[in-house]
Order: C-alpha cells, then sequence, then structure tokens
C-alpha cells in the first residue's frame, strides 16, 4: 500500500447485524472514500468530523440493503458520487442519486485515489471487489472464514470463478477488508486466506458448488 493511504475500519451495527464499513484517506489531502456504507451513521461522521474529512465517492460491492442504507445520508451531506457494478444495479434496480455503473477492470481514478473494479458475482449477480492499491475490499465475496451466501447452483458456480479470478489478479500480499467478519478481523493478508479459507482449497467446481448449497441448508452462516 502507498503509505500514505489509511484504512479505517468502523464496526457497524443494527439489532443482530454487524457490517464493516472502510474509510480510506490519503495524508495530506482533506477527500475520502467510503466503501458499503451501513447503519451507524454517527460513528461515520465523527470519525469525518474528527479527520476533517469529506466524502468524495461511495463504493457499493453490492446492493444488499445491509452495505448500502447510509448512501442516501452520506449523498445529501456531502454530495458524493456513488459506484456501483452496472449489473448489479440493472438487476436489483438499485439506484440513488450521483449513481454510476462501473464494468470488470475498469480503473476509477477518484481524486488522489485510482480504484479497480474486480467484478466477482456469485452471491449477487453484480457483485464487485474494489483494489485501491494493496488493498482490496470484497463486500459478501470473501470472508476471512469462507465465502457469501450463493442461492443458486449457478451462483454457486460464478462464485467459484470469481474467486479463482481473485486468486489470479491480486498479490499475495493484499490486504483484505471484507463486509463482515465471522471471528478474524478484518485487515489480514491474502496470503493467509488461501491457506485458511475452505473455498480456495476445494479444486473440483462441482465439489465446491454442492458444498456451498448444503451447508447453507445447515445454517446460512456456517461455512463448513
Ligand atoms: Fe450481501
Amino acid at each position: 500500500m502507498e503509505s500514505s493511504y489509511k484504512v479505517n475500519t468502523i464496526r457497524c451495527k443494527w439489532a443482530n447485524y454487524i457490517n464493516y464499513t472502510y474509510i480510506i484517506s490519503k495524508a495530506g489531502t482533506k477527500e475520502c472514500l467510503i466503501v458499503d456504507p451501513a447503519w451507524e451513521i454517527k460513528k461515520i461522521i465523527s470519525y469525518l468530523n474528527l479527520n476533517d474529512l469529506k466524502v468524495k465517492a461511495i463504493l457499493l460491492t453490492h446492493s444488499h440493503y445491509d452495505h448500502t442504507n447510509l448512501v442516501g445520508a452520506l449523498v445529501s451531506a456531502f454530495d458524493a458520487e456513488v459506484y456501483i457494478s452496472g449489473i448489479e444495479a440493472k438487476h436489483y434496480r438499485y439506484c440513488c442519486k450521483n449513481l454510476h455503473y462501473v464494468e470488470n477492470l475498469e480503473l476509477l481514478p477518484l481524486s488522489f485515489f485510482k480504484v479497480r473494479v474486480l467484478l466477482t458475482p456469485g452471491h449477487t449477480r453484480g457483485s464487485a471487489c474494489y483494489l485501491i492499491s494493496d488493498n482490496l475490499f470484497t463486500g459478501d465475496t470473501l470472508f476471512y472464514e469462507g465465502c457469501g451466501l450463493c442461492d443458486t447452483s449457478e451462483d454457486a458456480s460464478d462464485m467459484y470463478d470469481s474467486l479463482q479470478f481473485l486468486r489470479n489478479s491480486i498479490s499475495k500480499d493484499t490486504i483484505i477488508y471484507p463486509g463482515h467478519c465471522y471471528g478474524v478481523y478484518p485487515g489480514q493478508p491474502f496470503e493467509l486466506i488461501l491457506k485458511d479459507n475452505i473455498y480456495f482449497n476445494i479444486k473440483d467446481k462441482s465439489k465446491f458448488i454442492d458444498f456451498r448449497l448444503n451447508v447453507a441448508k445447515k445454517n446460512l452462516f456456517a461455512f463448513k
């Protein structure tokens, strides 16, 4: 990571939902990016105020409500631009003010940040990860402990391809920031996840599909 970039991890909670929202800033500038803003606006605004930051853009990994519910509030407060994959927005009819569609491998020059889009369908039709320097924001595609829920075997097949795509696209030193954690705190190196995460260690695609769908039948939030 460029040493002047800072990733601030904010744990945001409502009822039984716990999400991780990320604020990315750069030393010496007053603009920041936010990934998947959710649930606790006061926590987010107080961090922004404390650090004298304005939100330049919001990056959405997918359209689920637990990843997007503060978009409206932040767009109103900062007139921020909002980015989501075009496939995702069109399929689930997600819309908001200042919305832009992104595509796989697109490079977004946002203020002082260069953001690479990696499209990773599976959890949803148009899920995306965002690579900023050597930080990858993975939403519900990839967690330390597993991968996101897949509704159908077609989705699980896409998830298999997406995880292989990540394996082949990012360096082992990349730091992974997921949308949720299930025991291991966000900010772990990809190398460790490749080793510990069972979904990278099922080599056969049809076994992967069966495994992902069967585990979810037993417990939605279990991975093994
Ligand atoms: Fe989700």
